[in-house]
């Protein structure tokens, strides 16, 4: 766009011919007021409050739809402006109620803002008010439509970002009503921004109703540890409490957008379940002891089980995903100045032998430039929503995009091409790609692919890569317990080098990229943790763990921590009956939004945060714990006066961990293959404790799905249970295999 000049209220300005000119004033700081307009929506110009005067321009012009010619002449303070603007303001508050001091949008309504500068004092309607019926639209929206002012954004931000229209506007001029579509409440995963968009209380989050004014809170920086993105959130405190959970600008990030994960989950840190004390097991019994004695028993513990024989390598440390950067590099450097190397946070993955290895090399605003992409093994709408909002805003501008997945899913973009495999084909139709892709570059064919058939699915996805310009192969979190995981990402590394295309590893979750950065992965003759299972290990420190939903198979993971001679010392930060029953001490710890410490996104972006209430209670940040332990343990370079110095040690020292091989494997093993994965509100403890998540759809997403055949193979039926999960029989799922969605971790194992 050409760059031209303007003048605005006599001063002149530089723009882009084209460019709409609010956001021309927006960028001056120019006030013009607006309801139906928002930067990241489409323009609708009917709501009509930001005319402003255009010189030659007969009638006020709304600003939102005038796009910048070079020479224009605006006033947006003249007479004539403010005479159309308060026109619009009175015809707006025609119908609005004046309900303002019970409504919670009060304090940051758009339209009570404007009104307190365009509106009038005295109403010339004498009529009665329009009155609309609410909608009961699910758990987290809370709907008051007498007070929607038809701006249509919650319309718009259904079709053009969520990708499913669930708002529509019904009837017209008076009886015109924004309306949920479906009676079974809205659905998206991204649905609380709605909240976000609506300039008036029409729309606002039920969780919070009736809480607070936005006045009474804090409003502080932190990022969402939930997923691969670490979207930018505004933490909103009252009294040392999280209150409520909104979204902050970032472009290169979340751009103004959340996930309902990471703006509801906060619900679960008031749930009764926090661990709140330090306690100590003696003969059997809990006993709440004070700081100093747990922390005093967790050392005797640890000396006489393995420091006074000398056994360090009988030490192992496990965490969940959930912690921060700091927590692993700690927990980490504890382990290895003991002297082992017995580290791990992959819990959930079956086989660590030969694990996957994939670059992610795509920055995450890129992902929506591409002209085509490839997911392997991933619902990215569900289980990385702000990823998946860059996919579809890429197929909207016209790229394609193909799947290879156990299961139809409903994306919410075209797919180009299906293809419904059990994961034990996938290896061998990736094979097919690439000979083909080699083929037609007329280059070596390894031996390893020199028997591999191809069929029209490889060929199509082959071509798909071969003709587009700026492509991304994208691996999910379905194929890390596949015999063949590492086959696959190798698979992909060679496609994208021949297609110059882009990866994406989203097969990890939460914080995972910072356990990785930390080192928090076995060293030189470390033990991996299905391996530290097995070995009868005599210690653990383990960090948020709660092993019935994060171990690929927790029976055995909790009948291996349950032994009699093992002393295990957990930090949690929620009660858990199977941690209490292998736990010798129990220290409660600080959970998210309770803790500085940083998260690492998928580009290995650190986003550091303060924390933004203290721990309730007796509870404090794991880091700090981590470090007193490490002091009284007496071991050296723990003089940390904040969780900052820990951030700046680690980007400071680097851990290779990763060893690229190269192996191929494409023999694809019989058998019913199942993909086990933890519904999308189950994925991590704070999410699982928050109440409104539980009671959505998705939070309610526990199923084995799995065709006819299948069943019958397995013998079972649509009103059993398999491996404990409700049967849903389905013929969306491949063939010789289970796709389980549930709100626990496996019982039975990965694979029959
Ligand atoms: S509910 Fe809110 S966002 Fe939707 S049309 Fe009404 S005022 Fe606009
Ligand atoms: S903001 Fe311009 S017409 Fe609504």
């Amino acid at each position: 766009m050409a760059k031209v000049e303007i003048e605005i209220d006599g001063k002149i300005v530089n723009a882009r011919a084209g460019e709409m000119l609010i956001a021309v004033t927006d960028r001056e700081g120019i006030s013009v007021p607006r309801f139906c307009y928002h930067k990241k929506l489409s323009i609708s110009a009917s709501c009509r409050m930001c005319l402003v005067d255009v010189e030659g321009a007969p009638k006020p012009q709304p600003a939102c739809s005038t796009p910048i010619a070079d020479g224009m002449r605006i006033h947006t303070q003249n007479e004539k402006v403010k005479t159309s603007q308060k026109a619009v303001m009175e015809f707006l508050l025609i119908n609005h109620p004046l309900d303002c001091p019970i409504c919670d949008q009060g304090g940051e309504c758009e339209l009570q803002d404007v009104a307190m500068e365009y509106g009038s004092d005295v109403s010339r309607f004498t009529e009665g008010k329009r009155i609309v019926a609410d909608s009961d639209i699910g758990a987290l929206i809370q709907t008051d439509m007498t007070r929607c002012i038809h701006c249509t954004r919650c319309v718009r931000f259904g079709t053009e970002i969520a990708g499913i229209m669930e708002m529509g506007g019904i009837g017209r001029g008076e009886d015109l009503k924004i309306e949920p579509f479906l009676t079974e409440g809205i659905q998206s995963e991204l649905s609380g921004n709605m909240i976000d968009v609506c300039p008036v209380g029409a729309l606002t989050s039920k969780p919070f109703r009736y809480e607070l004014r936005t006045w009474q809170m804090n409003s502080k920086h932190n990022i969402a540890r939930h997923d691969l993105v670490g979207s930018n959130i505004h933490a909103q405190t009252y009294k040392g409490k999280v209150k409520r959970i909104v979204a902050r600008d970032n472009d290169d990030v979340n751009e103004t957008w959340i996930s309902d994960r990471d703006r509801f989950s906060y619900e679960g840190l008031s749930h009764e379940n926090r661990l709140l004390a330090p306690q100590i097991k003696v003969e059997g019994e809990w006993k709440e002891v004070e700081w100093s004695v747990a922390l005093d028993f967790a050392v005797r513990g640890l000396s006489n089980n393995i420091l006074n024989s000398h056994q360090t390598s009988q030490l192992g440390a496990l965490a969940s995903n959930t912690a921060t950067l700091e927590e692993f590099h700690l927990l980490q450097k504890i382990l290895r100045e003991i002297g082992s190397e017995n580290i791990d946070h992959r819990l959930n993955v079956k086989n660590l032998n030969d694990p996957i290895v994939l670059d992610s090399n795509i920055k995450i605003a890129n992902l929506e430039n591409v002209d085509h992409a490839l997911i392997v093994g991933s619902y990215t709408r569900l289980e990385q929503p702000m990823i998946n909002h860059r996919l579809r805003k890429a197929s909207l501008k016209g790229a394609t995009v193909d799947v290879i997945n156990a299961m139809e899913f409903d994306f919410n973009y075209p797919i180009n091409s299906e293809n419904i495999i059990a994961p034990n084909k996938v290896a061998v139709t990736l094979a097919g790609v690439l000979k083909v892709i080699l083929e037609s570059k007329q280059k070596e064919i390894p031996d390893y692919l020199a028997p591999v058939k191809i069929d029209d699915s490889s060929s199509a996805l082959a071509e798909k890569l071969l003709s587009a310009d700026q492509s991304v192969i994208v691996l999910g979190e379905h194929i890390i317990n596949s015999d063949s995981a590492a086959s696959i990402a190798n698979l992909i590394t060679n496609i994208a080098e021949q297609t110059k295309s882009s990866t994406l590893d989203l097969s990890m979750s939460g914080n995972s990229m910072a356990a990785n950065l930390a080192g928090f992965v076995p060293g030189k003759g470390g033990l991996d943790v299905n391996a530290m299972l097995k070995a009868d290990l005599k210690a653990y420190i383990l960090l948020d763990m709660y092993p019935h939903y994060d171990f690929h198979h927790s029976i055995k993971a909790i009948e291996a921590l349950n032994k009699d001679d093992t002393f295990v010392i957990s930090l949690n930060s929620f009660k858990d009956k199977d941690v209490a029953n292998y736990s010798d001490v129990l220290l409660p710890i600080a959970c998210f939004y309770e803790t500085s410490g940083s998260h690492v996104n998928i580009e290995g972006e650190i986003q550091s945060f303060a924390a933004a209430v203290s721990a309730p209670s007796d509870s404090k940040p794991a880091w700090k714990v981590l470090k007193v332990l490490a002091d009284l343990l007496e071991l050296p370079g723990f003089h940390y006066a904040d969780s900052t110095q820990v951030t700046s040690e680690i980007t400071h020292q680097s851990h290779n961990t990763h060893v690229h091989d190269e192996n191929i494997n494409l023999t694809a093993k019989q058998g019913v293959h199942v993909i086990w994965q933890k519904s999308p509100y189950a994925i991590d403890v704070l999410s699982r404790h928050s109440t409104s998540l539980q009671m959505t759809k998705i939070g309610q997403i526990n199923s084995a799905w799995m065709t006819k055949t299948t069943a019958k193979s397995l013998d079972i039926s649509e009103n059993d249970k398999y491996l404990g999960v409700p049967v849903v029989i389905s013929n969306t799922v491949a063939n010789n295999c289970v796709f389980i969605n549930a709100n626990h971790s496996t019982q039975g194992g990965g694979q029959t």
